[in-house]
């Protein structure tokens, strides 16, 4: 069943993309008969942030970029990992370093996952086709949206064909009606995804001011595809908690979620301990800290400041991850220096998307990766499993 929108994308990645430890730089010293450097090029993902937001039609920009009501939590998020200092050690031993860790029994090539992220073919036509591919390649464990914008059928191929891909996942919004979740998780199943991430702080979706500003309508083509067609009910105005919220999901939906899967499920959205007590109570695989990159409950606090109290109640019980303004490599290194095992990336995908599809999406993982062993080794650790709180200066 493949879809309209399904690329050749196989081989289309530069080496760069295949494995090679070097971030392409500004080019070769023409002098030496290599090519002219393009300093245009992008060298970071803040400047992946920047072109994608010139190539971006100003509307797609707002949904993709934007937060909740006044984005407080969505520029703590950044701000937060920036606030956090760095304590190196020097003379470590770092022959044989690596960036592998453990997770839900596999051996990752590095702590780095693409967060789900619905509708991607606003960035770009190839949208989640072009960023799975990608995250595979790099050995990026992917997170395919609920309200992916291609077939989720046509998404998983692309990964599970690559020898060096980290984990497949499938991020659940759980429907209204449960026939309608079981389809949704039978197809992933049946597709080849390897666990289910619950998302668990969206039964709504947060005021998004800038969005709403900008006018954003979703453009003819590019829809949820996975989803069947709403329940004739689901437009009906009234108050929020009459309609929509009646059959908002609970800890017992979870309970019936684990009873008719196999797979594990992971929790994404979970900030306060007593939840994550309830979430491992209840048999979560996996506990993902999130404020959904500030796209929910405005002013809540950064993913940096929420990370160590989730990490505790687990206590090694569960995995621990992160997602929420990670954009260098020294974030990557803190977040595993507050206990947790992995951390998910979420907007400089898409913007890699933007400025450059599949390529750009597998640049800018790159980039982060490089930048990950480059503060490895400048504080010392030759493995994540060395990274400790011992390396923040309190
Ligand atoms: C455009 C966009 C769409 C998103 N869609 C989803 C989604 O469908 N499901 C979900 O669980 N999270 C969704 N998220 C939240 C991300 O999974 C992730 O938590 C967040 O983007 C991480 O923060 P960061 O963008 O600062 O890295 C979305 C985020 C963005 C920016």
């Amino acid at each position: 069943m493949r879809g309209p929108h399904a690329p050749p994308l196989r081989g289309s990645l530069p080496q760069d993309g295949e494995g090679t430890r070097s971030v392409p730089g500004p080019g070769a010293d023409p002098a030496w008969g290599g090519p002219a450097p393009d300093h245009r090029a992008p060298s970071t993902l803040a400047d992946h942030e920047q072109k994608a937001r010139e190539l971006l039609d100003p509307t797609a920009w707002a949904y993709l970029f934007g937060g909740a009501a006044d984005e407080i939590t969505l520029r703590a998020n950044q701000q937060a990992w920036q606030d956090l200092h760095l304590r190196p050690r020097v003379l470590q031993d770092l022959s044989e370093g690596h960036t592998r860790v453990n997770l839900l029994g596999r051996t990752l090539a590095h702590p780095i996952l693409v967060a789900p992220m619905a509708y991607q073919r606003l960035a770009h036509p190839q949208g989640e086709a072009a960023s799975a591919l990608a995250a595979a390649v790099l050995g990026a464990g992917y997170v395919l949206s609920t309200q992916a914008s291609v077939l989720l059928e046509d998404v998983a191929p692309l990964v599970l064909g690559e020898p060096a891909r980290g984990p497949l996942w499938f991020q659940l919004y759980l429907q209204s009606e449960r026939d309608r979740t079981l389809g949704l998780v039978r197809r992933a199943e049946a597709a080849g995804f390897e666990a289910l991430v619950l998302t668990v702080d969206a039964p709504v979706q947060g005021p998004r001011d800038r969005e709403r500003r900008s006018g954003f309508v979703l453009p003819p083509g590019i829809a949820a595809v996975n989803l069947p067609p709403p329940h004739p009910a689901a437009g009906a105005r009234g108050s929020l908690f009459d309609n929509l919220l009646r059959t908002s999901p609970t800890w017992d939906d979870l309970a019936w979620l684990r009873s008719q899967t196999n797979l594990p499920i992971l929790l994404k959205g979970i900030t306060h301990p007593d939840d994550a007590r309830l979430g491992i109570e209840h048999g979560a695989a996996g506990l993902i800290v999130s404020n959904h990159g500030g796209r929910t409950l405005d002013t809540m606090p950064a993913t940096a400041t929420l990370l160590p109290d989730v990490v505790a109640v687990a206590n090694g019980k569960v995995p621990v991850l992160v997602d929420g303004g990670i954009r260098r490599g020294t974030d990557v290194f803190k977040a595993l220096a507050l206990g947790a095992t992995a951390v998910m990336l979420g907007r400089p995908v898409l913007h890699g998307l933007a400025t450059g599809g599949a390529n750009g999406v597998a640049h800018v993982l790159r980039l982060l990766i490089d930048e990950l062993e480059i503060a490895m080794a400048l504080c010392g650790c030759s493995s994540p499993d060395q990274i400790a709180e011992r390396h923040l200066h309190a």
